[in-house]
């Protein structure tokens, strides 16, 4: 057996052992300075399956670092990251990507040229290692059947078929954004990590968005973690809600608990 069979066979094994996990992510006592400042002081949650965990707080309370951890883009200085039961922790990030986890970015990171239909089709089959790069390059490596069948029931469902063929460049934010987040479902993932999805979108984008991830709820399988400034928006798609504040986490639980709990109104809105 060629050593990238092995390998692959080994990714699907761990695949179906993470399938059974009923904790899909757990953060584990996580701690990370920059230079001599303490960014993360010990943070812990788990996140289980069909779960949309929204992450607030304030500006600089170590969100995005906390994101950056999680996806293996800055490792930890201590505490631990697990995947489906597996510590990931020292794994770089396409090898978590390659175990389930999939992202999307809060500026759009899309390839112009290349329409929606495109970019589901090169991540499905990045992802599934089936194309070889080089016959891509000189122009074989033609979609096949499946690819098309997958790639055009997701541009259907996140209602992008009008769009499916126009270079990404000529779409609005609201669609090049619902491309990222298909690109990211193409990938059937564990766990789908979004930072700031709702960021520059109207009330009907938003709310597409939102019905993308109250389906996400309801498929038992996978699980959201969504940084998001709109407390509106994590308030009506997020299970539970995690407050960040300079490092640590101070409320967690029932998202309209936690957010009029007077502790957090103080330090997250400034007033109580
Ligand atoms: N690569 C880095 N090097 C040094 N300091 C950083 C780095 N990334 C973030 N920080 C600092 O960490 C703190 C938290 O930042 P961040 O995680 O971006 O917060 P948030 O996403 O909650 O706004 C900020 O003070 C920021 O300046
Ligand atoms: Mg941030």
């Amino acid at each position: 057996m060629t050593e990238q069979r092995v390998q692959a066979l080994d990714i699907s094994c761990r695949l179906d052992a993470i399938g059974e996990m009923p904790t899909l992510l757990e953060v584990d006592k996580v701690y990370k300075r920059f230079g001599g400042l303490e960014i993360l002081s010990g943070v812990s949650f788990s996140v289980g399956r069909g779960e949309v965990f929204g992450l607030v707080g304030p500006n600089g309370a170590g969100k995005t670092t906390l994101f950056n951890c999680i996806l293996g883009i800055v490792p930890v200085d201590s505490g631990r990251i697990v995947l489906g039961g597996r510590d990931v922790s020292n794994l770089p990030v396409w090898k978590r990507a390659s175990l389930g986890m999939a992202r999307t970015f809060q500026r759009l990171e899309l390839f112009s040229g290349l329409t929606p239909r495109e970019h589901l089709i090169i991540a499905y089959r990045t992802h599934k290692r089936s194309g070889s790069i080089l016959k891509d390059l000189i122009g074989h490596g033609l979609p096949t059947r499946e690819e098309l069948d997958r790639a055009a029931s997701i541009l259907e469902l996140f209602g992008l078929m009008d769009v499916a063929d126009v270079p990404v460049e000529a779409l609005s934010l609201g669609h090049g954004r619902l491309v990222e987040l298909a690109r990211a479902f193409i990938l059937d993932p564990f766990v789908l990590m979004m930072d700031e999805p709702s960021s520059g979108l109207d009330a009907a984008e938003t709310a597409r968005i939102s019905d993308m991830l109250e389906r996400l709820r309801g498929n038992g399988r996978s699980c959201a973690i969504i940084v998001e400034h709109d407390l509106d928006m994590v308030t009506k798609v997020a299970s539970q809600i995690a407050v960040l504040d300079s490092g640590s986490i101070i409320a967690q639980g029932d998202p309209r608990e936690v957010l009029n709990d007077p502790e957090v109104r103080k330090a997250y809105l400034g007033k109580v």
